[in-house]
């Protein structure tokens, strides 16, 4: 969100590249659901099914993958584990993949209170248990004109907000970011004169229990890097990258639309809906294209499709509603 200064990375070797693997992967799915075979090119369906389990916390939770949502080409996972907006740990983009190992995701509880009929306190490890997992891969477009396609592992936030059951005067959530002493924008006073932690993001009730928001637990078939949101961050890829809070530890339910760290910074740049929208320019730049980040550098552009390209999914939330003003 703020001006970028180019540095030359430090990539670390364990940062791969599997995305050829990924597709790979899901095309022979996908063909042998569309033609209902066993076997394709020699790989049988127990081995297909054996590449879809991921070590999580030291225990194999299987996922399934959801073919539904695919989107190619993917971003290389060292750019998008590289280049970052996570503001606890700096303002630069590399700062988060260089400094963000001091936090500490394990355990990690998540308190869900306000109006419910059930508040609790949840585990990660009860809440992957409890609602399994699934890989999708979402277009990911963030408000300073960049995008990526991202897989990412996680369950619908809808099932979790169902099991807490919401009561009826609850119209709202409000997510907030763990604040922890050793990231370092916590300790900067000039970081944390212009943000004040702890980050915070909200989303209507109807748009968090929207069949596309998920809670994502890891990307690319691995456990969330720190840099990424780890343990839990929140994916919604019909909005600004903005409203994907990360490594969050409470969700409150509330009657009154919550303020949240963009929106109460600046209101005019920074909406509280941040729906993708080509026609609504960011009053800094113009969001009718993007940057797509994927392999090799290219200053290419791609035009920005509404709602990120997912109206299909989720246009009928804001029937009647005028966008403009409602950014
Ligand atoms: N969550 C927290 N807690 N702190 C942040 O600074 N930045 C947001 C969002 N979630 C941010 C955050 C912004 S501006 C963007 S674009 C995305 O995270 C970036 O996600 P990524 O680094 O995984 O690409």
């Amino acid at each position: 969100m703020l001006s970028r200064i180019k540095k030359s990375y430090e990539i670390k070797e364990s940062l791969i590249t599997p995305e050829d693997i990924y597709n790979e992967r899901r095309n022979i799915l996908k063909l042998m659901g569309i033609l209902g075979l066993s076997s394709v090119a020699g790989i049988d369906i127990l081995e297909a099914n054996a590449s879809q389990n991921i070590q999580i916390n030291q225990n194999n939770y299987p996922y399934k993958i959801d073919l539904e949502f695919n989107k190619t080409p993917l971003t290389p996972y060292q750019k998008a584990t590289t280049y970052n907006n996570f503001y606890e740990f700096g303002m630069q983009k590399d700062d988060p993949y260089h400094r963000a190992e001091v936090l500490k995701t394990s355990p990690w509880d998540l308190v869900i209170d306000g109006e419910v009929e059930k508040p609790i306190k949840i585990s990660l490890e009860d809440m992957i248990k409890r609602f399994g997992l699934k890989e999708r891969i979402y277009h990911f477009r963030c408000v300073e004109a960049w995008s990526m396609n991202i897989p990412w592992l996680g369950f619908e936030l809808g099932k979790l907000i169902d099991f807490v059951r919401p009561k009826s005067n609850a119209k709202f959530v409000l997510f907030e970011t763990v604040v922890q002493e050793d990231m370092p924008a916590i300790k900067n006073p000039s970081i944390a004169a212009y943000i004040k932690f702890p980050y915070k993001e909200g989303l209507r009730l109807d748009e968090a229990k929207n069949l596309l928001t998920m809670l994502a637990v890891g990307m690319y078939g691995k456990v969330l890097p720190n840099q990424n949101g780890a343990p839990l961050r929140l994916v919604v890829p019909w909005k600004y990258g903005f409203k994907n809070i990360k490594s969050i530890v409470r969700m409150t339910l509330v009657e009154k639309m919550p303020i949240s760290t963009w929106n109460k910074l600046d209101s005019s740049e920074y909406g509280f809906y941040a729906n993708v929208n080509p026609d609504v320019p960011h009053p800094r730049w113009s969001q009718a294209n993007e940057r797509f980040i994927g392999e090799g550098f290219s200053f290419d552009r791609i035009p920005t499709k509404l709602f990120n390209g997912y109206g299909e999914e989720v246009a009928k939330m804001y029937a009647g509603m005028d966008l403009k003003r409602n950014y």
